[in-house]
């Protein structure tokens, strides 16, 4: 989703922009663009649809040694993609980079249009252009006239704004759309997301909603909207060039699935306590008295942090007696009438910290007083900096679009929640020492699958790579895995891939099986091994091709059987969705799609 970057200093803006912009394509976008200036030149403007690589080359037909600059990735919201409405946006002495919607653009058009201003493109964000330049007539500075303009402005913003009059400086302003400032020594950079700063400093400072900034070569000086003056508070970078390189793999989503057990090494690390039969989460803020006293727990994301929160639901159900779960899609959440339970609390769900549906639910809970726990992983995000307290996953940057090693250790720590609960509550002591090794082995388990299933999942994929449809179904905690692995094949391979409940089949999808389907069905050898069993045989009495991921020694009527050797019962299903990743990867790879930046999607979806 949308990236900004800026600089000023003394080195060549050009080709630190184009490098910051590179950091952030991962996010998604449709067409980029940089301005930079300096002194004594006019301004070099250059925007392309398309990759970052299509800017490089405009910047290698128009060098110059400018040594100030903003730039630009764009995922369009109004207006199509396209040269003209990629950003920086230009009006009058004003240059203009934005992330976010404006929503009462058109009013603010028609204001400006009253006053001779004509506009070159069908954006929102040219409209915030020209009406900073329509009030800078009037100001002493360019601060003062982008205070006055987001003061007239109705929606989510993160913006950087340069002013020909005066290029030694920059300013920046955040509602809704996240900005980090990086500190150098005599430079300042200006980012959307962290790993663009990656390597140029390790200073950074988080800008908060309706904070204003202005950066100069000596640094950044804040105030509020109302213009009043803020303390710089700089903070530590919480990321190395190690976490935003592939390190020998093909794609961002390859190493991201290989990195899992590590990552979740990571998210574990001082949590998971074999040796003493418990877990716990520090950060929480909850003593064992609030959570004696918890409920309902109402877990909240979307894609695949809903999906995690599916997962875990089980695990906490099956960890408590007295604690009701409902888990819910935010984009479903923030506009129902729901109720909320006494004694509840809320988990909100998020990898990128940024995702403006959830960052929603979680505004309207705590608006009602629900105590909310973020499960986040990007430090320092909008929803990381909101919650009540709550975890990080530490898992890393997670730069592949397609969420893996998130997936995994999101559903641990809610899982350690679920531990901590029914340790207060005094409940289930054998269940929870279970869970405890069982999530201390986990890493070992998935390093196992990854090296055996690693090695045969892709001429499996070959095999399956051409089918344009495939249903994917499991029961009881393997659903959940059915819904995530069915999510990952669509969003890396675009082959409609639905899930089901496995008991839900004959209740109508059974209708769909023909050859244009293969099916994914996961069988663990478990209490429900024999229904899952006749499922798989109802399938195949109607010619599936199906791929059967199980843990079973036994006998297994599947087209194709990937068996999991694992000490594990509880968390096999996590396993499985090992298994799910390697096949999705694998699929795309093989259809020769954009693996780690799927068409349409974006890495954090900032807008509504
Ligand atoms: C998952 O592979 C997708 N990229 C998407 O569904 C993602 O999980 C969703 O947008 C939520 O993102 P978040 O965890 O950063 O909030
Ligand atoms: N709404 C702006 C546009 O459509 C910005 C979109 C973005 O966040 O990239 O150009």
């Amino acid at each position: 989703m949308c990236g900004i970057v800026g600089y000023i200093g003394e080195r060549e803006a050009q080709n630190i922009l184009v490098a910051e912009l590179k950091r952030l394509e991962y996010r998604g976008y449709d067409s980029a663009g940089i301005v930079t200036l300096s002194d004594s030149a006019t301004p070099t403007l250059l925007r392309t649809k398309g990759k970052v690589a299509a800017l490089e080359e405009l910047v290698g037909q128009h060098k110059t040694s400018d040594t100030v600059g903003i730039g630009h990735t764009r995922w369009a919201t109004h207006g199509e993609p396209s040269k003209r409405n990629a950003h920086p946006h230009h009006v009058g002495e004003i240059y203009l980079v934005h992330n976010g919607i404006i929503e009462n653009y058109q009013d603010l058009k028609t204001m400006l249009s009253g006053h001779e201003y004509e506009f070159k493109s069908d954006t929102d964000s040219e409209v915030l252009a020209a009406l900073i330049d329509y009030l800078r007539r009037d100001s002493p500075d360019l601060l003062t006239a982008v205070t006055g303009a987001l003061k007239m402005v109705v929606g989510a913003y993160g913006i950087a704004v340069l002013d020909t009059t005066n290029p030694e400086e920059i300013i920046v302003a955040r509602q809704g759309s996240p900005l980090i400032i990086g500190v150098g020594d005599g430079e300042t950079y200006i980012a959307s997301d962290a790993s663009a700063l990656v390597g140029y400093t390790n200073q950074v400072v988080y800008l908060h909603d309706g904070e204003i900034g202005r950066c100069t070569r000596s640094g950044l000086e804040l105030q509020t909207i109302e213009s009043q003056k803020l303390d710089v508070k700089i903070e530590m970078l919480d990321m190395d060039m190690q976490a935003i390189q592939k390190q020998g793999f093909d794609h961002f989503l390859a190493k991201e699935i290989y990195e899992q057990p590590t990552s979740l090494a990571a998210t574990l690390a001082g949590r998971v306590l074999p040796d003493q039969k418990y877990a716990r989460l520090g950060g929480l803020n909850m003593s064992d008295d609030e959570l004696r006293h918890v409920k309902h727990i109402i877990i909240v994301g979307c894609g695949t942090a809903y999906f995690a929160g599916v997962q875990a639901s089980y695990f906490i159900e099956q960890l408590t007696d007295d604690v009701t779960i409902s888990v819910e899609i935010a984009s479903e959440l923030r506009y129902r009438a729901f109720n909320v339970p006494e004694h509840s609390v809320a988990m909100i769900v998020s990898q990128s910290g940024e995702t403006a549906d959830t960052l929603a639910c979680l505004n309207e809970l705590k608006r009602r007083g629900v105590k909310c726990l973020g499960v986040v992983n990007a430090v320092g995000s909008t929803i990381a900096r909101a919650v009540d307290g709550g975890v990080y996953l530490h898992v890393g940057a997670e730069i592949s679009v397609a969420s893996t090693k998130a997936f995994t250790s999101q559903v641990a720590a809610l899982t350690i929640f679920g531990i901590m609960l029914a340790n207060a509550k005094g409940t289930n002591p054998q269940f929870i020492d279970e869970f405890v090794q069982e999530l201390a082995i986990l890493p070992s388990e998935i390093q196992k699958v990854l090296d055996k299933q690693g090695a045969e999942i892709p001429s499996i994929a070959r095999a399956y790579a051409d089918y344009n449809h495939a249903l994917y179904i499991g029961r009881d905690t393997l659903y959940p895995i059915a819904m995530e692995g069915a999510l990952k094949l669509k969003e890396v391979s675009y082959i409609h891939a639905e899930a089901y409940a496995a008991g839900e089949l004959k209740h109508g999808p059974i209708a769909l099986i023909d050859d244009h389907f293969f099916e994914v069905c996961y069988i663990q050898d478990n209490w429900l091994y024999e229904k899952s069993q006749s499922n798989l045989i109802e399938m195949n009495t109607r010619g599936a091709h199906a791929i059967v991921i199980t843990d079973t020694t036994k006998k297994v009527p599947g087209e194709t059987v990937i068996r999991i050797s694992t000490k594990l019962s509880h968390l096999t299903p996590l396993l499985f969705n090992v298994v799910s990743q390697l096949l999705a990867y694998h699929v795309a790879v093989k259809r020769g799609h954009d693996v780690d930046q799927p068409r349409n999607l974006a890495k954090s979806v900032t807008v509504e």
